[in-house]
């Protein structure tokens, strides 16, 4: 059982597609409403799990193959969730995760060639209840996407090195931009969509109207009084 009460809002997409950027102006907007947000990331976003991270980012368990990649994700996914998103959503947090399982089902399943059934059972383990209340799947085609990737990381100096999963050929990139589209399109309730494309400020816009659809309990539910006829 999942034991939650705040509010847990995954975001997705392709390399480049603007993510911690939107996740960054989303924080700041709900903070400024007032409320309590805690902004994560995977892989990591726990001591266990960044661990985790530096083998799986650096290469170091491609040699080892998918399997082995998937099992290493699924294992920091536990650890970023027990330590640190069951606890702050127990607190009632709004909980905003870069990447999160719909990731491991495009880049390890799809692209990665594993089995459906052999990622969902990993996912149960991992997340053990943990599913977020909403996805927000940055969409925007592979070639902008690795272009603005590749410019981002030549800027920030740290490492101008592709990641493992980054170095991918150009079709592997749009096959993973159609597989997060089918799962969007598998969950309409919990996944939306938005064009990545667009200017900065349109795109925090939709994101925050999302959110904020989410934050509300649903229109007329609540408040719903039967008309009475005499
Ligand atoms: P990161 O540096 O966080 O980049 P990005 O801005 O693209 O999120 O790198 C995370 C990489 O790990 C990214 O290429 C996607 C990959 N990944 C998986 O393959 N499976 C997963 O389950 C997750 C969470 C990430």
């Amino acid at each position: 059982m999942a034991n939650k009460t705040g509010l847990f809002i995954s975001f997705e997409g392709g390399e480049g597609a603007g993510k911690s950027t939107q996740i960054r102006l989303l924080a700041d907007a709900l903070r400024k409403q007032g409320r309590d947000v805690l902004v994560t990331r995977e892989p990591g976003g726990s001591p266990g799990a960044e661990a985790v991270r530096h083998v799986l980012l650096s290469g170091a368990a491609e040699a080892f193959g998918t399997r082995m990649e998937a099992i290493l994700f699924a294992a920091a996914r536990n650890d970023h969730v027990e330590e640190i998103i069951r606890p702050a959503l127990r607190q009632s947090k709004i909980v905003l995760c870069d990447r999160f399982m719909d990731s491991s089902r495009v880049y390890q399943g799809v692209t990665g060639n594993l089995e459906a059934d052999f990622i969902e059972a990993l996912q149960r383990i991992a997340v053990d209840g943990v599913v977020p209340d909403c996805t927000i799947i940055l969409d925007l085609p592979a070639t902008i996407g690795l272009e603005r990737a590749r410019r981002r990381s030549a800027a920030t100096e740290i490492s101008a090195e592709p990641d493992r999963f980054e170095k991918e050929e150009m079709q592997t990139h749009e096959k993973r931009r159609e597989a997060f589209l089918d799962i969007a399109a598998g969950d309409p309730g919990r996944c939306h969509v938005v064009d990545a494309l667009r200017a900065q400020d349109e795109i925090s816009a939709e994101i925050l109207a999302i959110a904020s659809g989410r934050l509300q309990p649903a229109k007329g539910r609540a408040k719903f009084r039967p008309e009475i006829v005499r």
